[in-house]
């Protein structure tokens, strides 16, 4: 059962520049906040804006009733709450904001619970500059009595924070699978960026012109994400053939311009592959069935 917090007070280990952000908006909400940094030099403009700074992560736990946790990776995390484990814990939260791994999550939520404390796991989609806006992404996951008590909290990073359910893993792999998203099309971007140096066009203008068909692209992929999750294959708005020749064509202008073909390699590969098993006539959400084996 998580304690009732009628005052607003929070706890944040962890003063990079997200958990600063973090503090900050907690104090701009009125919150009573308790600071905690390695390094104690960036505790001082979050005194100098109204923190208290605690001397060590045990006196910080002790001085909120909702913790936040935002450092370098769960090493760093996990190390700094070993030293809090004769805290105070019991009724409060742990928002463990630190990027990590399911695995990671769900040991933390274990030990954290075993202290008598709520755990939540989150993964922020957005920079600092960005947090605290209505549409900041915050994904949470973790047991529904934590996510209640940590609203409050929660809603001073994101005005919509969302609650992906209680299994603590789930918004770690939300942060792998987005990324995964993001660097595929990173990748593809830089290797544009190479065909377009080698044709003499200026990276900035294809910037623009790749920037400008985003919208519709997304449009494309909530289409073939819904096509996968209903196991739909039979081809309605994009054969798989055109993305095997499409990449075949990628692959080969690479090796004939002598620029590198790494990225279209794997591309093209991996359509092959598809074809290879019989899918080409196939919806291009049929490429799932190469991952799945
Ligand atoms: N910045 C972003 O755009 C962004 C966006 C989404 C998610 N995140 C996630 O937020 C977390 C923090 O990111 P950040 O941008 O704030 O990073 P950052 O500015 O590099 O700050 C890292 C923080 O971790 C602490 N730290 C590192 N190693 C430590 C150790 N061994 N023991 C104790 N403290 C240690 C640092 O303390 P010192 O000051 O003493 O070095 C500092 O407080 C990361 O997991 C990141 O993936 C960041």
């Amino acid at each position: 059962m998580m304690k009732q917090h009628n005052e607003k007070s929070a706890a944040v280990l962890g003063l990079g520049m997200m958990g600063a952000t973090l503090a900050k908006l907690l104090l701009a909400q009125g919150y009573g906040v308790t600071v905690w940094n390695r390094s104690a030099d960036k505790s001082v403009p979050l005194a100098e804006a109204g923190a208290k700074v605690a001397a060590t992560p045990e006196e910080a736990v002790n001085s909120g009733n909702v913790i936040v946790m935002c450092v370098h990776d769960y090493a760093a995390a996990n190390a700094i709450l070993a030293r809090t484990e004769t805290a105070d814990w019991k009724g409060k939260v742990l928002v463990q904001l630190t990027s990590g791994s399911p695995a990671e999550a769900e040991r933390l939520e274990a030990w954290t619970e075993a202290l008598g404390a709520g755990y939540l796991d989150g993964a922020i989609q957005a920079a600092p500059q960005q947090m605290g806006r209505e549409d900041t992404p915050l994904y949470i996951s973790g047991k529904k009595t934590a996510w209640e008590a940590a609203l409050p909290v929660l809603k001073t990073f994101a005005g919509a924070p969302e609650w992906l359910g209680e299994r603590a893993g789930l918004a770690s792999s939300v942060d792998l699978a987005t990324l995964s998203g993001i660097y595929g099309t990173l990748m593809g971007f830089f290797h544009g960026a190479r065909i377009m140096e080698h044709a003499g066009f200026p990276v900035d203008k294809y910037a623009g012109l790749l920037t400008g068909i985003l919208s519709t692209f997304g449009e494309f992929i909530k289409y073939e994400g819904q096509l996968v999750h209903e196991n739909r294959f039979v081809k309605t708005e994009s054969p798989l053939s055109i993305s095997v020749d499409a990449s075949a064509r990628i692959q080969e202008q690479a090796r004939d311009a002598g620029i590198n073909s790494a990225f279209p390699d794997y591309l093209a590969g991996m359509f092959r592959r598809a074809a290879d098993m019989g899918l080409a006539d196939e919806e291009l959400s049929a490429m799932i069935k190469v991952l799945r084996v």
